[in-house]
This record gives C-alpha cells, structure tokens and sequence, in this order.
C-alpha cells in the first residue's frame, strides 16, 4: 500500500525551500508512488488542518523559486497562540496527522524547528526533518540550505558598498544577518574583503575597531568596511549579557518565576536592539575617527530570492535522501549534509544544539591573516 506524507515548513523562509520541498516531493512520488500532501504556514497550518495536494505537477516549476509555496511561521505545536491564549496544541497535531493518514510529517526548519519536530516525535508521530537557514547554525550537519544564497547577497552588498565609501572616504557599517551566529557575517566579510568583521561570538572592543580604522588612515586608505553580525556586541554588552543568564539560572533554579520573567525581558530588550546597535556602532566610530560613518542593514534581502545553484543542489540531495529514509521507515531524525553524502542524525542529538563560530575556526584564522580587525 502507497505510503502518504505531509511536509510542511516552519521558522524563517530561506531560499531553497521550494526546491527541497519539490526533492522530497518528486522523488516521493515518482519512485516510491507515495501520496505527498502540505500543510500551509508551518505548524500552525498542520494545528488548522489547513492541507493542500503536492501532487499533479504542482511541483514542477519550484526549483528557482524564492520563499516557500507552502507559507511558513514560527509557531510552536506546543506553545502556540490561539484565540490571544499560549496553547499546547501537540493533542490536535496527533489528530489531523492522524485524519490525514499520514505515514510520515516532513518538517523542513532550522534550529527551532528541530526541536519542535522533536517534540512531535516524542508523541508518536513518525517525523523526519532538514536543516535550512541562511544563519548556518544547525549541529551535526555540514551546512543548511539558504546559507550559500544569502552569502552571496551579503558579499554582493558588500562589493557594492566599497566603491561608495571608498568615493566618500566613509566607515560604512553593514549589518549582516544570523541570529546568535556569526558564519554569514563572517563569511561575506571575507568574500567582500571587510575591514573589520565584527561576531557574536567574540565580542569586540570599540577602541580596537576604531584604532584599526585609524591605522588604515595612517596607510592612505580613508575608507573602511564594518561587517557586523546583528548578534555581535561589545565585551561590555557581552558581559551584561551573561549576568542576566545567571539570573535567569538562579530565578529558574529558585523557582522565582516573577524574577525569570523580568530577566528574560530585560535580555530580550539588549537583543531586540540589534538595528540600534548598528547605528550606534557607527556613531560612535565616528566619533572616535572623525571619519564619516553610515550604516547599512541588509535585513530581510538577505532571505529573498532565487536560490542559488550550491542551494538547489544541496536541497535536491537532501530532499531525495529523505524520501529514501522515509521509504526504509527511517524515522525521528534529520538529513544532513556530510561531505557529498545526506546522513540521518537522531533529532535528540540536534535539537538545541546550536553551531556557533569557534573562535579558532579556519575562517577566522584566515581572516586574521588577511589583515581583518575582529575587534578583540
Ligand atoms: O533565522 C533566520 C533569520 O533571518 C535570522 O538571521 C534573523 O535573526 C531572523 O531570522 C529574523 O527573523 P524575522 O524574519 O522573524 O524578522
């Protein structure tokens, strides 16, 4: 008897959705005869019962287009606003992947969706997952899929940005996407040759970057390019940044929940501030340059698009990968990229596990060696 699938997407769209979702789907169907249907805006839409037929060539034309035909959001199966209430809605999951005859839900996510998939699968339903984000920062899988494309775009802004700031003799500031992670920030740095490429994960002082600013002056090279991730901070922020987590931990292990939740605003108001902190960061080069500074934030351009060939690539292998997985009833993991092959990896080991820059990675390493300031 033919098998029957759902897939849905959840999170941030990343290009190369479209061509993941048509891998899985094709091969879903054209090899194994399965029945693929998908459920609109990601887990809400499977909550909603909101399903729509993936059959009858409604995958042929996908593969270079930008978003995802399914619609995505970031609701949680089981912390999900409902009618103004947070609802665990895992119960109605079970249900409609239960109506619909499904063999198996395919969820299509980065880091959050890892977990929710996990979640599902800790309920008895038969989940499969990929790793797609342009902020490169799933565990155990090689890259995500949206990671090449959005580098591409970073390192376009980047190229464009030099001729103007070298006309100007400006500091432009360009602030680059991926949450907690650096790897898109320091990636198009390089590729766009950044002067300065500042990470989450190594927190700059401000008199560094403004003193490797100055020495280009002293060079003859009145210009400079800032690339800062929108989750780098100085060593002051960093440092009040992590008393908050200490108080988070000691409220969460006293159990003072008033105090939690008081500690958990004040690390989201630092985090939400990352546009501020991108013009601030420019102000205050200024200031201690007395060059010109403008700053730049790409924002969602780094997510539009066309996918790029390296992405409709790595999302076709994938998504073929997992419609053979799903066909040796090969469940409760996600596919990653492993060199040219797509292994599965238990979710258990990937969901929370982040995958930051370490401060020794060859990229870093390289970038210091070009002359980069990292601000540390
Ligand atoms: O995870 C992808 C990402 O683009 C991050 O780089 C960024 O922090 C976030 O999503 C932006 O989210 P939203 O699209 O919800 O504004």
């Amino acid at each position: 008897m033919s098998q029957h699938i759902g897939i849905l997407t959840a999170g941030g769209d990343s290009p190369g959705l479209n061509a993941a979702i048509r891998g899985v789907g094709k091969a879903a169907q054209g090899v194994y005869d399965m029945r693929v249907i998908g459920f609109r805006d990601g887990f809400r839409g499977l909550v909603e019962n909101r399903a729509v037929d993936l059959g009858g060539g409604v995958l042929s034309g996908i593969l270079t287009v930008g978003g995802t035909i399914l619609g995505t959001s970031r609701d949680k199966p089981h912390k999900m606003k409902i009618g103004g209430k947070v609802q665990d809605m895992t119960d109605v999951i079970v249900e409609n992947y239960q109506a619909n005859h499904l063999d198996a839900l395919v969820c299509l996510g980065g880091g959050g969706t890892q977990k929710n998939a996990l979640v599902l699968k800790e309920k008895g339903l038969n989940v499969i997952t990929m790793p797609k984000t342009i902020d490169n920062d799933v565990g155990l899988t090689d890259t995500t899929f949206g990671f090449d494309t959005a580098l591409g775009i970073a390192t376009d802004a980047i190229d464009r940005l030099h001729s103007t700031a070298h006309s100007h003799h400006r500091i432009i500031v360009v602030e680059i996407m991926g949450h907690r992670a650096g790897w898109l920030a320091l990636g198009a740095g390089i590729a766009g040759g950044a002067d300065v490429i500042l990470l989450p994960e190594m927190p700059y002082s401000l008199q560094t970057v403004a003193d490797a600013i100055t020495d280009r002056v002293k060079s003859g090279k009145n210009f400079s390019i800032v690339a800062v991730a929108e989750g780098a901070m100085s060593v002051e922020d960093a440092a009040r940044v992590q008393a908050i987590h200490e108080r988070i931990q000691s409220a969460e292990a006293a159990d003072e929940r008033k105090a939690r939740k008081q500690a958990k605003s004040d690390l989201k108001a630092i985090e939400a501030g990352a546009g501020d902190h991108t013009l601030q960061l420019a102000r205050q080069l200024e200031e201690l340059t007395g060059l010109e500074s403008r700053p730049t934030i790409l924002g969602h351009l780094q997510r539009g698009g066309t996918p790029s060939a390296a992405d409709r690539l790595l999302a076709t292998r994938l998504g073929t990968a997992c419609a053979d997985l799903i066909n040796d009833q090969h469940f409760g993991v996600m596919v990653a990229a492993r060199g040219e092959h797509a292994v599965p990896v238990p979710l258990e080991e990937v969901a929370g596990n982040k995958k930051l820059v370490p401060p020794d990675h060859p990229w870093v390493v390289s970038a210091g060696r070009v002359g980069v300031c990292l601000g540390n």
